[in-house]
């Protein structure tokens, strides 16, 4: 659960590198990079630069070879077994025999909660995400958009103080895709959580981001950082997209990429 002192930072990464011995690719190298508390930071850079690797990391599902990272001051592992952070990846991963609400309550489940708790709990978060009517429906009875919906707020069930997402609107419709930006930025807005997310959109990380990560391959590392400035996520509303600043700073993003690298793999969405 979220036990966190709103001055722990998120995540620590420092000097972090992965080399993976099969075709001995050096995957990240170098990487330093600090996500605070509540700070939404995404990841962006050409394909194979590193930035599913950098997630892993950070969710224990695999080590780094070189650095330190730390998760709310303690290891990744420590971090993991807590049940710290949420995650949510491209694909939504629902178990296709369970009911919506049943998916949602899963992590709960796994943790010994009582059938009350974790209904009430369910019922708040089909709320959050706009499902309520969908509690009782299978997954495969669900748009993609809709399942997507549902894995976000299972990976919210346990307030995590930490979301890490992985191109999570990547196979959404333009429409649907920008929806769900604006409800994440709603669901971070109330619930202060912080947010490593991995986007191949530059106007989507734009969007959503406090700071945006420029990463280039070969090996992975940090290209350059930088801070959005268009205010907090309760702050921005739809109107953002057709701000001014807004473009200015998908401007800089797409610069920084070109710096980096042929920006193969990056879209302009
Ligand atoms: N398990 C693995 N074994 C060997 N090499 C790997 C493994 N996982 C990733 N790599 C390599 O590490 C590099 C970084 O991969 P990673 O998946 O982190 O890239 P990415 O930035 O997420 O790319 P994409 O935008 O295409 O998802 C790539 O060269 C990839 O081939
Ligand atoms: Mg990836």
């Amino acid at each position: 659960m979220s036990p966190l002192d709103e001055t722990t930072d998120a995540v620590v990464a420092t000097g972090v590198g992965k080399v993976f011995p099969a075709g001995n690719v050096t995957a990240l190298e170098g990487v330093d990079l600090v996500v605070r508390s509540g700070e939404f930071v995404s990841l962006i850079g050409p394909s194979g630069c590193g930035k599913s690797t950098l997630l892993r990391l950070i969710a224990d599902l695999d080590a780094p070879t070189s650095g330190t990272l730390t998760v709310f001051g303690k290891s990744a592992e420590k971090a993991r077994i807590d049940q710290d952070y949420g995650i949510a990846f491209q694909q939504a991963g629902l178990l296709p025999w369970r009911t919506v609400s049943a998916n949602i309550e899963l992590p709960l489940e796994l943790h010994g909660v009582g059938k009350a708790a974790r209904k009430q709990r369910s019922a708040e978060l089909l709320s959050l995400v706009g499902l309520t009517d969908f509690a009782d429906r299978f997954p495969d009875q669900l748009s993609g958009g809709m399942q997507q919906r549902i894995a976000i707020a299972r990976a919210l069930a346990e307030q995590p103080s930490l979301l890490l997402m992985d191109e999570p609107f990547g196979a959404l419709d333009e429409m649907t895709r920008e929806r769900m930006q604006t409800e994440l930025s709603n669901i971070c807005a109330e619930t202060g959580a912080a947010v490593v997310f991995v986007t191949h959109s530059i106007p989507e990380a734009v969007f959503l981001s406090d700071r945006v990560v420029v990463m280039s391959p070969r090996p992975g590392r940090i290209e350059t950082v930088l801070s959005m400035d268009l205010g907090s996520a309760s702050e921005r509303a739809e109107s953002l997209r057709e701000d001014t600043a807004f473009f200015e700073m998908v401007t800089a993003v797409r610069e920084a990429l070109h710096q980096g690298a042929p920006a193969r793999g990056v879209d302009d969405r």
